[in-house]
């Protein structure tokens, strides 16, 4: 069951609000719906909006009424800002949307129709492509879990947030299948709570071990020497290894480092943003203050009271054990190995 799916002449996406109570599915014919899915998080995590965007575009190909190529790309653009705009930190949104602009505006296709037709198989080569991805990050990633340890692990980076199998749950999941013994701690993920609604259901449906625990008793379990290895997800990284990534992500690495506990993150070669030097270009999403004082509609405090909301924080490189692509594990100097590893994927 893949998180995004071309089916039928639209995306069929997981509501993933709806987890873990319901796996409900809804049905997008349009890149204005496909760009308020990402607004809204039916559909979240980097490479899984990466997707879905890619398929949004090639929706908006196939909504325009554009005769002339030149007419054409220019919706493109116009439904590509819009798509960007959706949430800013994740660069694999941008990254999805400017890889078929640039098929768009690379000359092979001057036929509109001709474009159309590609745009949604180069969206399906990217959902496609990721899936292989995820299986090779699991592979590289799994050998640095060992048997009978525990990990912790922040918000969801499995199978929902990929089109398929995950990031740092993947790695979780291959070393699983190996069959490794694993106790996986679950960071809850305030405000979304994507820890324990949709990593613990993915940990549910693969038999996995695991506890969901408040972000606050991160460190609890941390100074108990109960953790053994911390594996997150990434956003966005930037060309030093400074990493975007869910908000809590900084204050656990400063604590790894406390108490000498490994600390990986496990993200695609999408996720590397080679243009931005350091994780202070970054842009970090602030989302609506509501879902920090009514999370899912419940009254923690009055509506009025005041509250701040920034989806994502930047964890400096000097934290990082390394970082797990699919062309292997980065290591410091991170300079140069994410040169290497972003290379890899262009051979
Ligand atoms: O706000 P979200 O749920 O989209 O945030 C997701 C994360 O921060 C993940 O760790 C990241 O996207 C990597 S997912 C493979």
């Amino acid at each position: 069951m893949r998180t995004v799916e071309w089916q039928d002449g639209a995306l069929k996406m997981i509501d993933q609000r709806a987890l873990p109570w319901q796996l409900e599915f809804v049905r997008l014919e349009s890149v204005e719906a496909v760009t308020e899915s990402i607004r809204n998080m039916t559909v979240r995590g980097a490479p899984a909006i990466g997707a879905a965007a890619a398929f949004g575009l090639a929706l908006a190909a196939r909504q325009s009424k554009a005769k002339t190529i030149d007419a054409l790309i220019a919706d493109l653009r116009n439904s590509g800002d819009r798509l960007k705009a959706a949430r800013p930190t994740a660069v694999n949104l941008a990254w999805a949307v400017d890889k078929l602009l640039d098929i768009a505006t690379c000359g092979e296709f001057p036929n509109p129709d001709d474009l159309r037709e590609v745009l949604l198989t180069a969206a399906q080569q990217i959902a496609d492509d990721d899936v292989a991805i995820n299986s090779r990050m699991g592979a590289h990633g799994a050998a640095l879990v060992e048997d009978g340890v525990t990990v912790l692990h922040h918000c969801n980076t499995g199978a929902l947030a990929t089109v398929d199998y995950g990031t740092a749950l993947g790695v979780v999941r291959a070393a699983f299948e190996a069959g490794k013994h694993i106790h996986v701690l679950l960071d809850e993920t305030r405000p979304r709570l994507q820890g324990s609604r949709l990593s613990a259901w993915e940990l549910e449906q693969l038999g996995v071990s695991y506890e969901i625990i408040p972000d606050t008793a991160a460190g609890y379990f941390m100074a108990r020497s109960e953790v053994d290895i911390i594996l997150v997800g990434a956003d966005r990284i930037a060309a030093n290894g400074d990493f975007a990534n869910k908000i809590g992500t900084y204050q656990l690495a400063i604590m790894a480092r406390e108490h000498s506990i490994p600390f990986y993150t496990v993200a695609p070669t999408s996720t590397i943003d080679l243009e931005l030097a350091s994780g202070e270009q970054i842009p970090i999403e602030q989302r609506d203050p509501a879902e920090v004082t009514t999370p899912y509609g419940s009254k923690i405090v009055p509506a009025h009271f005041k509250a701040r909301n920034p989806a994502f924080d930047v964890t400096p490189h000097r934290y990082l054990s390394g970082i797990v692509t699919e062309n292997g594990i980065a290591r410091p100097p991170f300079t140069k190995s994410l040169r290497r590893a972003v290379a890899g994927s262009k051979l």
